[in-house]
């Protein structure tokens, strides 16, 4: 297969309302006057996606924040790959920091998920990514080098996979790694998927996120083996993830 496309996805984690689909509106309006040379993703709260599917929107794709390990069954509260799939998601976030940390999501768990989202027909879109703790032990590549190994699915594809790298401490708080530390840990990412899926390995997405605006997004985005970016705060106004998605429009 060809290489997939770049990809600038928001995540909203648990933020957005009703009122907030303007917002999606106001985006895809943007994207139409501007033809954008990445692929461009939003995946709001579960509670919007069916409103946002209805728009019929030409230049957005719709995913989730998560899924279940189960197809379906006895699991109060919880939604399957299959009904997200179902309701018009395209991708599926799995194993973002902020469930591996505050729902006890381990390697494995993730791994299962990331293979429903795969076996639906999604693309799972797979997190990775170290502490301070870890970042200031030097111990980032071990982790990062073991998240992937054991996080994805050994049937993973360009169409069915991305990677996601987001160093905890950058969620939020403002700072950001270096570009020589992007540039490395990407590049150990994309050494361990060329060895485990060969040609696959070579095409498979892999995303930085962690604090990206639209001051550092050219500079992030222009990194070797930097395929995009995964976007929490600065995706919920459509101004502001727009000048992110822009940054493509200065490379070739
Ligand atoms: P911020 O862009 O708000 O740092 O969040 C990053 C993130 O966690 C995206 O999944």
């Amino acid at each position: 297969m060809i290489k997939p496309k770049p990809l600038v996805a928001g995540n909203w984690k648990m933020n957005g309302l009703r009122a907030s689909l303007n917002e999606i509106i106001k985006l895809n309006d943007f994207l139409g006057r501007s033809a954008p040379k990445c692929d461009v993703l939003i995946c709001p709260p579960v509670t919007l996606i069916s409103s946002i599917v209805q728009l019929n929107l030409e230049h957005v794709f719709i995913g989730s924040q998560d899924c279940h390990t189960n197809t379906n069954g006895a699991h109060t509260g919880d939604i399957s790959a299959e009904m997200l799939r179902d309701i018009g998601c395209s991708h599926i976030i799995i194993g973002h920091s902020e469930r591996r940390v505050g729902h006890g999501e381990d390697n494995e768990i993730v791994n299962k998920k990331a293979t429903q989202a795969q076996t639906v027909g999604t693309t799972a879109i797979i997190c990775v990514g170290e502490t301070i703790h870890e970042y200031e032990a030097k111990k980032t590549l071990e982790v990062i080098v073991s998240q992937i190994n054991s996080s994805i699915p050994s049937h993973a594809t360009a169409e069915n996979t991305i990677i996601a790298y987001e160093p905890i401490w950058a969620i939020g708080s403002g700072k950001v790694p270096t570009v020589g530390s992007v540039k490395e840990v990407h590049a150990v990412i994309r050494k361990v998927l060329v060895e485990r899926f060969g040609n696959d390995g070579d095409k498979i997405n892999i995303l930085y996120g962690g604090s990206v605006n639209a001051s550092n997004a050219h500079t992030l985005m222009s990194v070797v083996n930097v395929n995009g970016a995964l976007v929490g705060g600065a995706s919920l106004k459509a101004d502001d993830f727009f000048n992110i998605i822009s940054v493509y429009d200065q490379f070739d």
